[in-house]
């Protein structure tokens, strides 16, 4: 039977940095106000000429470096995003074309901050069912470009960035033990970008009306959030006979810091065994974990066959968990 391990990881974020500072000059809010609430100190924005595809293919690049992975060997490449560079085509298709990865297929997948955990579990599907022996998958984000910076709700949140991982088919106990995804249709209405597609086609009305941006009920937002990745993170330990106290490393959707906070105690997880780098890069939606993958594995906190617990919460609603043995 064949797993997938995570033989390399890369990132790459946009150099520009936001600060709440600079925030503070934009909208009536403070840096006492984000830190309290989110646990976020700054952002990387990206810059004219600068989109989603350009710091995938970096993140690629570094993630192929690590892994002793030539291009060409890779059959697949997955890109989890909701802010590709244009509806079509996908960004896959851009970083595929630059990195000359000719034998990959590649597509795009969106659900919301949880696309790369999404792009994961379809990456493990192929390698589990024989198919696939390298998939490169990627979450990569540019939501800068749709964050309403008069919006003091949401335009504090939200970052730039790409981390990528590439998988490979591996025998034995190493790689990702199971992924558990899922989703809530009924709450479209509480975290949105209304405009630009084929129910409100961009029109004079659609940008008056500022639709084109993300709009968010956070607080219904965050309730659900804490109750439905408790539950996702408890059906991957049961699935796979383990507890909390065999976690040695959560790398979590960095959203907010309070619910990273709040999943952690009801795994009763000790604050070493959280990774969070929220404060530098807010939320970078898809980009997220596999940015905060990267550096933890660059910063060497995962040992070979360690418990690696990833989870992810968003946009659809959609939420779901991943374990890895390292
Ligand atoms: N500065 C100052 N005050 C603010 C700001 C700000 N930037 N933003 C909101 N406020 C005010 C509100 O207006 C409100 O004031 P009021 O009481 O006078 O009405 C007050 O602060 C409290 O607002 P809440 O929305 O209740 O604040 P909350 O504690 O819920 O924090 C936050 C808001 C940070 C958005 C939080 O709800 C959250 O993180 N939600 C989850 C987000 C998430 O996980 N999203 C999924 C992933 S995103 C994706 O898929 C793209």
């Amino acid at each position: 039977m064949f797993r997938s391990r995570i033989i390399g990881t890369g990132s790459s974020v946009p150099a520009r940095v936001l600060t709440n500072k600079d925030l503070e000059t934009l909208v009536d809010t403070s840096n006492e106000w984000i830190m309290t609430r989110t646990g976020i100190q700054e952002r990387h924005i990206a810059a004219d000429g600068e989109c989603t595809s350009t710091f995938a293919y970096r993140a690629a690049l570094n993630a192929l470096e690590m892994a002793g992975t030539a291009p060409e060997e890779l059959d697949m490449i997955i890109v989890g995003t909701i802010s590709p560079d244009m509806p079509m085509p996908s960004v896959a298709c851009f970083v595929q074309h630059r990195l000359k990865a000719s034998r990959a297929a590649a597509f795009d997948l969106s659900a919301g901050c949880t696309g790369f955990l999404y792009a994961l579990t379809v990456g493990d599907s192929f390698i589990r069912a024989g198919m696939h022996k390298k998939i490169l998958v990627i979450g990569a984000e540019t939501l800068s470009r749709f964050t309403d910076y008069q919006d003091r709700t949401t335009c504090v949140l939200f970052g730039d960035g790409a981390g990528a991982v590439v998988l490979s088919a591996e025998q034995g106990e190493r790689g990702i033990l199971s992924t558990h995804l899922y989703a809530d249709g009924a709450y479209t209405d509480y975290l949105l970008i209304s405009g630009g597609g084929s129910m409100t086609p961009a029109s004079h009305d659609s940008i008056e009306s500022r639709q084109h941006f993300i709009k968010m009920d956070g607080n219904k937002v965050f309730k659900i959030a804490v109750k439905s990745l408790e539950e996702a993170a408890l059906t991957a330990l049961e699935k796979n006979n383990l507890t909390g106290a065999d976690i040695n490393l959560l790398i979590s959707h960095q959203a907010n810091l309070r619910i990273i906070d709040a999943i952690a105690k009801r795994l009763n997880l000790h604050p070493e065994k959280v990774f969070l780098n929220i404060e530098r890069y807010g939320n970078t939606s898809s980009a997220s974990i596999p940015i905060a993958l990267d550096e933890a594995n660059r910063q060497h906190r995962m040992k070979k066959n360690d418990i690696i617990l990833l989870d992810a919460f968003g946009a659809g609603l959609t939420w779901g968990a991943a374990l890895i043995r390292w």
